[in-house]
């Protein structure tokens, strides 16, 4: 979860966010590098005096800085690919969750499990007690096992949600009619908090998300208690 002053991304909490904090500290440091030439070259302008009046074409110097952005830019296309392709990739999952937004909740099914089902609001700040997040606590928490694969379906009663966990590098809309796919690795247990993110109407920040990521015989102890 992100606290105080955090302006970059938050810790990952499964392989998927690592990768894609790896392939965002490169690209950016592919925009600090043609930065720093471009505004090296810009300042040094300002001393150039010997302006060559004869000077009409220049094959060679042409020819390089056409190619090498384009070479540049491939460094950034090609890791960009295999982060796409790996994202979609779905690794046999062994629990699948189903979550459904609506104005403005979230509702979950667990159709491996009899389907249970729950909807998941958050707490009004007047009913929040010392150890709640504003604005991103819920009464029904998603409880999820760690260290497994769990495929996401995601979808909307009303309008277009997304269901976007920052710390797990999932973000995917919910769109009536359509059911939307991914999957996720949690590789560590712990409260990870995520918020809708499509503009879904007036209480669009009021509809968090919370998946508790717990051992997985603490996982089966929920489920069978819930059945
Ligand atoms: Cu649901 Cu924004």
């Amino acid at each position: 979860m992100s606290t105080w002053a955090n302006l970059g991304l938050q810790d990952s909490a499964s392989p998927l966010m690592e990768q894609l904090i790896f392939f965002h500290d490169h690209a950016l440091l592919i925009l600090v590098m043609i930065t720093v030439l471009v505004g090296y070259l810009m300042f040094m302008l300002f001393f150039n005096s010997y302006i060559n009046r004869f000077l009409l074409h220049g094959q060679l110097i042409e020819m390089i800085w056409t190619i090498l952005p384009a070479i540049i830019l491939l460094f950034i296309a090609l890791p960009s690919l295999r982060l796409l392709y790996l994202l979609d990739e779905i690794n046999e999952p062994s629990v699948t969750l189903k979550s459904i937004g609506h104005q403005w909740y979230w509702s979950y099914e667990y159709s491996d499990f009899n389907n249970i089902e729950f909807d998941s609001y958050m707490i009004p700040t007047n009913e929040l007690n010392n150890e709640g997040f504003r604005l991103l606590d819920v009464d029904n928490r998603i409880v999820l096992p760690m260290n497994s694969q769990i495929r996401i379906l995601v979808t909307a009663a009303d309008v277009i949600h997304s269901w976007t966990i920052p710390a797990l590098g999932v973000k995917v809309d919910g769109t009536p009619g359509r059911l939307n796919q991914t999957n996720f690795f949690i590789n560590r247990p712990g409260l990870f908090y995520g918020q809708c993110s499509e503009i879904c109407g007036a209480n669009h920040s009021f509809m968090p998300i919370v998946i508790e990521s717990v051992p997985v015989n603490y996982f089966i102890k929920w489920i069978s208690n819930n059945l």
